[in-house]
C-alpha cells in the first residue's frame, strides 16, 4: 500500500489533506446516445480499516441511499444490476487500487442522471460517497452561439461533442456552410477534470443576408452508423439596410392618403415619420403607415421615414404634392384714373398645379396668359376705351376662380358727330352730344344775340339728358321769316367737364325731317315725347313767371329769337321710337324716349292755349301732372293728328 501511495503522490497529498472517506469523480460528464462513457473514479477510505474480504464496490443511479433501493448500475460482488444496465456496465478500474472507474456502453438518454459510488470494505465499513458524477446523455451535439451576432463582425460558432468513450472518437463537421463567406474551421480538444470534449469552431463574418440562415453541426463516429446533428438559425443583428417609402405622389386637397414605410433591419426598428423636421408618428415595427385625412395645402412637403434599431439608422424621403383649384385671385380694388395715365394691375393667386392667370376686359381676352404666381397687366396711357370691367381669371386643371375690378377712365369731353342743327317744322332744332367723364355739361351759345343757354338757366327751352358718359343737349329755335338755306341760326355748342372745354359751331342740316313726324303722328294714338315736354315745362313756367326778364327781352330783340317746342302723342311705342329716331337723328335718343314711356304722356298746358296760339309769343309750356288732361291734344285736332305745337310767350 505504501508503495502504491508513493506511485500516486497526488492522491497521497489529497489523502493526507482530507483523511477519511473520499471519492474523486468528475462532477459532470456527458456522452452521445448509443455511444459509451467512462466515468473515471478513485476513492479513499480511512486508513485504519482492516480488509477481510477484499474491497467491493457498487455504483448506484439516482440515489446514494441503499435503503431507498436505487437502481444498481454495477456491483462487484454479484452480477445483479438493474435491468436497464444489464450487459452495459463494466468496472474498468481496479478496486484494490482504489480505482472505481466505470464503463457504461450503449448508453441511452434514460441513463442521464447522478451516479454514486459505494465502497464495501466488509462488515460495517460500507460507505456511499456523497460526491456524484452527473451524466448527461446527449442526442445532439451542442453549439455555442454568442449571445449577439452582429453583421459585419467576425463570428465564431463552436460545436462540441463529448469524447469520453475510449472505443470511439467523434468527428465534427459543419453543415450548410457552402455559401458562407470565407468560412474557417478549427478543431480543438479539451480535457478538464478527467473528461474530454472535442470541438470544432466555425469562423466567418456574417452579413444581413445570413439572418435566419440555417447552420448545422454533425457529429459522427467513424466506422459506425452513429451520427448526431444540431441545427441553428442565425439571428444576425443588422442596422436598417433599406427604408422603403411610397414614391412621391400627388393628391387632391381634402382627400386622404396613406404613406407606407417598410424598414429592413434586425431587430425591428423604431420607425418614425417626419414631416419636414417634425415627427408626426412613430412605432417600433418593421412597417408603419402614416394616414393623412382631409389634406390641406399646408401638408404638402417632404415626408421622411427614419428607421433606427440601435445598430444604425437610415432614412428615405418622398414629396407629397397637394393639388387644389386656384384660390380667388387678389386684384387691385376698383379705381378711377385720368385718360393718358398708366395703370399697373396686379393679380395673384395660389393653386396647385400653379394656375395660369389671364386678364379679361369686359369678357374679352387681353394681355398674355401667364403661368406665374403674379400677373401684372400694364395699361399704358389709358384711353376712354380702357374704361370697363377687368377680370383676372386663374385656372388650373382642377378649377378656376376669378376676381374683377372696375376701371373708370375720366377724360375731357369729346363732341359726337350727331351734334348738329336740323330744320324742323317752324324752326331749327339743335342737338349737341358729347361724351366725357365726368359727363360734360352742355351750353349753347348764340353769338348773334350774345346768349348762353345752359341747364340751370330756366329762361330758355333747353333739354339736357345724360346717359352714361354721354350728354345730350337740345334746343329748338323758331325761325322768323328766314328758312333754312339762308344760313340758319348761328349756334355754338360748348361742352365742359373738369378736364376741359370744347366749343364748336353747329352746322345746319337741310332735311325737313319734321314732315315725318306729322305723317307718323296721324297714325298713332297719344304719346308724348317726354324730353320735349320736360323742356317745355320749365321753360314755359319760367317764362310765364318771369315775363320781362332781361333774357327774354334779349331774345325778343333778336333777329330770330323764337324757340318752340312740339310734342307727339302716340300709343305705339315702336312708332314713337321710329319717329323720334328719324326726327332727332341720333340713336342715342332712343334711350331718352324709352325712358319716358312710363308716362302715358299726360300733361297739361300752362296758360291759355288759345291765347298762346294767336299771339306771337315764342314759348309754350306743358307740364306733367297726375291728371289726364287732354286739352292740348283735343284742342288741336284739325289736321287729325296728335301733333301739337305749343307756343307761348
Ligand atoms: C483507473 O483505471 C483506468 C482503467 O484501467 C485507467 O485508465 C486509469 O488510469 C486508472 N486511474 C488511476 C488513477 O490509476
Ligand atoms: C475504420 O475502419 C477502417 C477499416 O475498415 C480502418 O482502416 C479505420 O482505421 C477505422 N477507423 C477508425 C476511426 O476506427
Ligand atoms: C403606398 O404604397 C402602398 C404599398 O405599396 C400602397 O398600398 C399605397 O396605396 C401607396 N400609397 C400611395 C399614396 O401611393
Ligand atoms: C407590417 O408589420 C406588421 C406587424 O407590425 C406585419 O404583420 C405585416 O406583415 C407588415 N407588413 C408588411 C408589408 O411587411
Ligand atoms: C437622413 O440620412 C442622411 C444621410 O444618409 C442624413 O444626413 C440625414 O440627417 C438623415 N435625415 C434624418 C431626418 O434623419
Ligand atoms: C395694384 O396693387 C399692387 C400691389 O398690391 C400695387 O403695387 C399697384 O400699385 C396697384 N395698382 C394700382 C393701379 O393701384
Ligand atoms: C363694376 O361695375 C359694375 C357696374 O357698375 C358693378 O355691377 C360691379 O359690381 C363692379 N365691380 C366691381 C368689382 O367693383
Ligand atoms: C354779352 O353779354 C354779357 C352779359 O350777359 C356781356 O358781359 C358781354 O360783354 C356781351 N358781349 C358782347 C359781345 O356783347
Ligand atoms: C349756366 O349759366 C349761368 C350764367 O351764364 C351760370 O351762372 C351757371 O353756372 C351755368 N350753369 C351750368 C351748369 O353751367
Amino acid at each position: 500500500m505504501w508503495c502504491l501511495e508513493l506511485l500516486l503522490p497526488l492522491l497521497l497529498i489529497i489523502k493526507d489533506a482530507s483523511a477519511q472517506w473520499n471519492v474523486w469523480v468528475p462532477r459532470d460528464i456527458s456522452a452521445m446516445t448509443n455511444s459509451c462513457v467512462v466515468i473515471p473514479c478513485t476513492f479513499m477510505y480511512p486508513p485504519g480499516i482492516r480488509l477481510y474480504r477484499g474491497i467491493h464496490g457498487i455504483w448506484y443511479f439516482g440515489q446514494p441511499y441503499p435503503q431507498l433501493f436505487p437502481p444498481v448500475v454495477f456491483k462487484s460482488r454479484t452480477d445483479v444490476v438493474h435491468e436497464s444496465y444489464k450487459g452495459r456496465t463494466k468496472l474498468l478500474g481496479d478496486l484494490t487500487h482504489r480505482n472505481c472507474t466505470l464503463l457504461i456502453s450503449n448508453i441511452g438518454t434514460e441513463h442521464s442522471g447522478r451516479y454514486y459510488f459505494r465502497a464495501d470494505l466488509g462488515g460495517a465499513n460500507m460507505y456511499t460517497y456523497p460526491d456524484f458524477s452527473e451524466l448527461k446523455v446527449l442526442e445532439h451535439p451542442t453549439i455555442d452561439v454568442p449571445e449577439e451576432i452582429v453583421s459585419d463582425e467576425s463570428l465564431e460558432l463552436t460545436c462540441y461533442a463529448p469524447d469520453n468513450c475510449p472505443e470511439m472518437t467523434p468527428e465534427i463537421q459543419w453543415m450548410y456552410t457552402d455559401y458562407l463567406p470565407d468560412p474557417e474551421f478549427t478543431s480543438d480538444y479539451l480535457e478538464e477534470s478527467n473528461t474530454a470534449v472535442m470541438s470544432n469552431t466555425l469562423t466567418f463574418t456574417p452579413g444581413p443576408m445570413h439572418n435566419g440562415q440555417l447552420l448545422g453541426c454533425r457529429v459522427y463516429y467513424p466506422n459506425t452508423t452513429l451520427s448526431y446533428e444540431k441545427l441553428i438559425s442565425l439571428d444576425v443583428k443588422y442596422p436598417p439596410r433599406s427604408v422603403w417609402v411610397n414614391v412621391s405622389t400627388e393628391v387632391m386637397e381634402g382627400s386622404s392618403v396613406t404613406l407606407h414605410c417598410e424598414v429592413d433591419s434586425n431587430p425591428p426598428p423604431r420607425i418614425s415619420w417626419l414631416f419636414g423636421d417634425e415627427e408626426v408618428l412613430w412605432d417600433t415595427a418593421s412597417n408603419v403607415s402614416l394616414s393623412l385625412d382631409d389634406l390641406t395645402p399646408a401638408q404638402e412637403g417632404i415626408y421622411t421615414c427614419v428607421g433606427n434599431n440601435g445598430y444604425g439608422a437610415m432614412n428615405t424621403s418622398m414629396y407629397l404634392t397637394i393639388k387644389y383649384p386656384p384660390r380667388e385671385p387678389l386684384v387691385n380694388s376698383s379705381l378711377t384714373v385720368q385718360e393718358g395715365s398708366s395703370v399697373f394691375l396686379h393679380c395673384s393667386t395660389q393653386g396647385s398645379p400653379a394656375p395660369t392667370l389671364t386678364w379679361l376686359k369686359d369678357g374679352e381676352l387681353i394681355g398674355t396668359i401667364t403661368a406665374e404666381e403674379l400677373s401684372v397687366l400694364e395699361l399704358l396711357e389709358i384711353t376712354p376705351q380702357g374704361d370697363g370691367l377687368y377680370r383676372c381669371l386663374a385656372e388650373n386643371e382642377h378649377g378656376r376662380a376669378s376676381s374683377s375690378l372696375n376701371i373708370t377712365v375720366e377724360y375731357a369731353p369729346v363732341l359726337l358727330e350727331e351734334s348738329k342743327c336740323t330744320v324742323v317744322r317752324e324752326g331749327v332744332q339743335c342737338v349737341c352730344m358729347a361724351t366725357g367723364n365726368p359727363e360734360p355739361t352742355i351750353e349753347f351759345y348764340l353769338p348773334d344775340v350774345n346768349i348762353t343757354i345752359n341747364e340751370t338757366d330756366k329762361r330758355y327751352n333747353y333739354y339736357m339728358h345724360t346717359d352714361g358718359h354721354t350728354s345730350t343737349g337740345m334746343i329748338k329755335l323758331r325761325e322768323k321769316g328766314e328758312r333754312a338755306g339762308n344760313g340758319g341760326p348761328n349756334v355754338h355748342c360748348s361742352i365742359t367737364n373738369m378736364y376741359g372745354t370744347e366749343s364748336v359751331h353747329l352746322e345746319l342740316q337741310q332735311e325737313k325731317k319734321y314732315m315725318m313726324a306729322v305723317i307718323v303722328g296721324t297714325i298713332g294714338g297719344v304719346a308724348v315725347i317726354a324730353f320735349i315736354i320736360a323742356a317745355v315745362r320749365y321753360v314755359g313756367h319760367n317764362n310765364k313767371k318771369e315775363n320781362g326778364n332781361p333774357g327774354q327781352n334779349l331774345v325778343s330783340n333778336l333777329e330770330n329769337p323764337a324757340l318752340f317746342y312740339s310734342a307727339v302723342k302716340k300709343d305705339k311705342h315702336s312708332l314713337r321710337k321710329k319717329v323720334l329716331k328719324t326726327e332727332l337723328l341720333g340713336s342715342k335718343f332712343n334711350s331718352i324716349l324709352e325712358e319716358s314711356t312710363g308716362e302715358e304722356g299726360d300733361y297739361q298746358h300752362v296758360g291759355s292755349l288759345a291765347d298762346l296760339e294767336r299771339t306771337e309769343l315764342n314759348y309754350a309750356a306743358l307740364e306733367f301732372i297726375g291728371g289726364r288732361s287732354r286739352e292740348v291734344a283735343s284742342g288741336r285736332d284739325d289736321d287729325g293728328s296728335d301733333y301739337t305745337e305749343i307756343k307761348a310767350k
